[in-house]
């Protein structure tokens, strides 16, 4: 009875795989701006804004940070799993929509809390190692470096982590340089400034 059964279940899977397979290579092509940007939503936020710890708020990104990131990431250069099945098909005029689309929308800080005392101690980190000179007074970013400003504390956190131990692929090393040195207490401090412009 068994044995009789079994060929068909494997009939089955294989062919459930298969339908599967061909949806999502019709999909992967013929995907609209607009389901990418529901795609991204799910993890960034519907409107940009992350709700989700570790994953960055999109909203107000420099558009050529955010293309750079893509690129780096469809070419397997940041390593980031769980985007992969998201990015590897963009074509460059996706990137392109894309990181117009997330440059356009308005950011939110998260509500995550911040503390004053360390706003106050990570202003005068950030003036001696001159975060301004970069991402500008405002932190709001600007070309190929990041907005800084209402992006959420816990992403900052675990980026300046992954700059200072070498982690992050494809980076510009300008941004190790300036945090090179710096204490766990200070790089929270700098997150909880950044966040609360
Ligand atoms: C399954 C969740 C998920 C989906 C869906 C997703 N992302 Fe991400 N994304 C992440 C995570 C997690 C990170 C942070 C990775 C890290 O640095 O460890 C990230 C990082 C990024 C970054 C880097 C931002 C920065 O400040 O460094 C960009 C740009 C980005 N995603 C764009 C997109 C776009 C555009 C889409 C839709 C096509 C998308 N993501 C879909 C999870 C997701
Ligand atoms: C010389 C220019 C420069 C200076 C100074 C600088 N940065 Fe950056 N920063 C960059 C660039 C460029 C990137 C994007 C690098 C990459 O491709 O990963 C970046 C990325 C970041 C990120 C990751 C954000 C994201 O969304 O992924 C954080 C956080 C950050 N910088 C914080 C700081 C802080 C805090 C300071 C001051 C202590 C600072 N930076 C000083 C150039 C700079």
């Amino acid at each position: 009875m068994l044995r009789s059964l079994m060929p068909n279940v494997y009939r089955c899977v294989l062919t459930v795989v298969a339908v599967a397979c061909v949806a999502f290579a019709a999909s992967a092509q013929t995907l609209s701006l607009e389901e990418r940007i529901q795609q991204c939503g799910g993890c960034h936020g519907e409107d940009g804004n992350s709700k989700l710890e570790n994953i960055p708020s999109l909203a107000g990104q420099p558009a050529f940070f955010t293309l750079n990131q893509l690129v780096l990431m469809r070419e397997g250069v940041r390593r980031v799993e769980p985007m992969m099945p998201f990015v590897k098909d963009l074509k460059d005029s996706d990137i392109q929509a894309l990181a117009a689309h997330f440059e356009k929308l308005t950011p939110q800080a998260s509500d995550e809390k911040i503390d004053p005392a360390l706003v106050e101690r990570g202003a005068k980190i950030a003036a001696q190692r001159r975060c301004a000179s970069c991402h500008l007074p405002t932190l709001a970013g600007q070309e190929q470096m990041p907005r800084l400003a209402k992006q959420r504390v816990d992403y900052m956190i675990m980026a300046m982590n992954a700059y200072l131990k070498d982690q992050r692929q494809g980076a510009d090393t300008n941004m190790t340089a300036a945090i090179f040195g710096l204490s766990p207490n200070d790089i929270t401090a700098l997150a909880h400034y950044a966040a609360s412009r």
